[in-house]
């Protein structure tokens, strides 16, 4: 493998729910950053529980683990003796899923003699798009995951200020949630996107969320009993996908861009598994705002962005963390509530 000279290769970890993911990031001297290598584990096994169960998310980290890396340091063409730091997710998560990888990140660490640097989840998310943009701020940001619906002022790097949040469900858990009601498969995001190329968006009608609320926050269950309602009323699966898919693009895009408005930013990345939804990327390309998405691979769950978001402490001359630094299952990202807390 070609390194410039001056450039370190960061190696992320992500085990915080059900995939196993180990990415390699190179970080050159001028600040730029490359992701080498992204290797994810999907974890099947849930599947005949129609949710993750923790104790096996867990035990298929260990198992999977190894091997994983094994396959991003192929894919990056370069070994062990080759890392110059090693980050892992902290939290949140399922904490013994978490443990997983927080502890063979660490224990790599301390045996390759390199720094050790651990990450939060969404800030993992939101840095998932430098691979695609320089992240400079002031930017939004928008994570939208299977358990996180999160919009977030960054006036400064590293500097997050929540505008508004989900008060019930997270987005992709309503894909999910509309996705198993409508029988199309899990996970539901793909599968509602794939089954609204084939349907009406204007055969089911929904009702605006939160319609007329000041703040920035969302809302996903009245969606979700909406198409519940619909689909027992005989909607054909793929109105439904098509249908449910504009309403909640529509909501997320409308606040997002009320929000950008009322903080006076241009940009905004919007990150997560569901920022993978072609319908959303196409109605926030329509809008006047400079979005940034992660690269392929990048929007799920991964050990690339770990590593994207740990090669920005890095470059911002963070100390690494303590080696006694443990697994939270609740971690809050933001430093305060908008407006208080975002300095123009
Ligand atoms: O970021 P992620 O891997 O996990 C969490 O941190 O939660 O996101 C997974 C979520 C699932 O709910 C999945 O249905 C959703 O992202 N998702 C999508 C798409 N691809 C994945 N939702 C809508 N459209 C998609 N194409
Ligand atoms: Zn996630």
């Amino acid at each position: 493998m070609s390194l410039a000279s001056g450039s370190r290769l960061i190696l992320g970890i992500d085990t915080s729910c059900d995939d196993t993911g180990v990415g390699i990031v190179e970080l050159k001297p001028g600040g730029g950053v490359q992701v080498r290598a992204n290797r994810v584990w999907s974890q099947t096994v849930h599947a005949q529980y129609g949710g993750v169960m923790p104790e096996l998310a867990s035990r298929e980290h260990v198992e999977r683990i190894d091997g994983i890396l094994g396959e991003a340091l192929g894919e990056a063409g370069v070994t062990l003796r080759d890392l110059d730091a090693v980050a892992a997710t902290s939290g949140p998560g399922l904490v013994g899923a978490l443990l997983v990888g927080l502890m063979y990140g660490k224990g790599l660490a301390q045996a390759l003699d390199v720094p050790f640097f651990a990450s939060h989840h969404l800030e993992g998310h939101i840095y998932a798009a430098a691979s695609e943009a320089e992240l400079s701020a002031p930017y939004l940001a928008l994570v939208v995951s299977g358990g996180h619906t999160h919009l977030f002022d960054v006036p400064q790097a590293g500097h997050y200020v929540l505008m508004g949040a989900t008060r019930d469900d997270a987005a992709g858990e309503a894909f999910d949630k509309v996705a198993r009601l409508a029988g199309l498969g899990y996970p539901g995001g793909p599968a509602i996107s794939e089954a609204a190329t084939r349907g009406d968006p204007g055969a089911v009608p929904f009702k605006e969320p939160l319609k007329g609320q000041t703040g920035f926050d969302f809302s996903f269950s009245g969606l979700k009993t909406a198409a519940l309602l619909a689909h027992r009323a005989g909607a054909a699966p793929d109105d439904l996908a098509a249908s449910f898919q504009r309403a909640a693009v529509q909501t997320l895009v409308k606040t997002t861009v009320r929000a950008a408005q009322a903080a006076g930013r241009q940009t905004v990345v919007v990150s997560g598994g569901v920022a993978a939804n072609r319908a959303l990327r196409e109605a926030f390309g329509a809008t006047s705002l400079r979005v940034v998405f992660p690269g392929q691979g990048l929007n799920t769950d991964n050990g690339a962005m770990i590593a994207l978001a740990a090669a920005a402490a890095i470059e911002a001359g963070r100390a690494p963390s303590p080696l006694g630094e443990g697994a939270v299952a609740y971690a809050p990202l933001a430093h305060g509530q908008w407006p208080a807390a975002s300095p123009k």
